[in-house]
């Protein structure tokens, strides 16, 4: 049985969801990993295994680290085999209805004063904090892809959540090696409120003709300093969600700057999501 110290339990075993209990393992936590898909289990274990190797053979993690950081890693097929945990983080697929239903199964598994948080990037914290128990021990922990290279955890703090546990969950941050920086629960937080619109305003630089993908692009990263221009990390992090998180800031905030742009629309009908489907400002075949 799992023990109830120094441990984790992750929903979702997609790319945030491996990336979050690699991440914990690799710090001494013991990390228990569960997906409603099998699949999505072997391919987490396959991918985190090679990333492991590889950082072996590069010579920035010793065979022995890399060897106690995968037996740290638990895969489990049930929801029930997590066990009893200190900390359980959500991160399945971004809809309402079946983070509702995970939260209310994965509530079941936390130790008394144990902490929920949900990895959301669009979804309020807060709406989902009134649908468990304990309102006051949720929270939003926000990791960024790819979670092992990515420095911050925006720990998003719903209207319900207790002081002690931000400061807890901003403590466990730091123990895995990530800055922690707070916010409070807003459409978007900050995070996606201030890249969203940026990334939708490239989009309608693009629809009115102003310049072409590579321009708008390298205006940004040469004149910005921006690692990678706007429409470049649209594909990277997929048409379809950057389509879904402006709907929900817009939805919420109600003003028509946050209008999604009709070509993101088009974009996404014609199924050209980015470097996940080949297709979307470039192409990646
Ligand atoms: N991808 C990103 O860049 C990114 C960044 C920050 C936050 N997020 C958030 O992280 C969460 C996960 O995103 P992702 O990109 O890893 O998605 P993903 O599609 O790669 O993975 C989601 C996983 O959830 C699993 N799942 C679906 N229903 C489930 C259930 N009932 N129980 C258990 N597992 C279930 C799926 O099988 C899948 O493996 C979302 O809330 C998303 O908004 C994503």
């Amino acid at each position: 049985m799992p023990k109830t110290n120094n441990n984790i339990a992750v929903i979702g075993a997609g790319t945030m969801g491996r990336g979050i209990a690699q991440v914990f393992a690799q710090s001494g936590f013991e990390a228990y990993m569960f997906d409603a898909y099998p699949e999505a289990l072997t391919s987490a274990s396959a991918q985190i295994n090679k990333m492991l190797d590889r950082a072996v053979e590069k010579g920035r993690v010793t065979a022995e680290d890399a060897t106690a950081t995968k037996g740290r890693l638990h895969y489990v097929e049930n929801l029930s085999d997590i066990g009893t945990q200190p900390l359980v983080v959500e991160a399945a697929t971004e809809k309402l209805d079946i983070k509702i239903a995970i939260l209310q199964e994965a509530q079941q598994h936390l130790t008394t004063d144990g902490i929920l948080a949900s990895n959301t990037s669009s979804i309020s914290i807060t709406q989902l904090a009134a649908t468990v128990d304990h309102p006051e021990r949720f929270i939003g922990m926000h990791f960024f892809n790819p979670v092992p290279l990515m420095k911050l955890v925006e720990v998003v703090r719903g209207l319900q959540t207790s002081d002690e546990t931000a400061q807890r969950t901003i403590e466990i941050a730091q123990a895995v090696g990530k800055t922690a920086v707070s916010c409070n629960d807003h459409p978007g937080f900050v995070s996606n409120r201030i890249l969203m619109p940026m990334i939708n305003e490239a989009i309608f630089t693009l629809q009115d003709g102003v310049a072409e993908p590579k321009a708008i692009d390298d205006i940004m990263t040469l004149g910005m300093n921006h690692p990678m221009g706007p429409l470049a990390l649209a594909d990277l992090i997929g048409l379809d969600v950057c389509l879904h998180i402006m709907e929900v800031i817009f939805r919420d905030l109600g003003e028509d700057r946050y209008r999604p742009c009709p070509t993101l629309r088009k974009y996404v009908a014609a199924g050209r999501l980015g470097r996940k489907s080949k297709r979307g400002f470039y192409s990646y075949e």
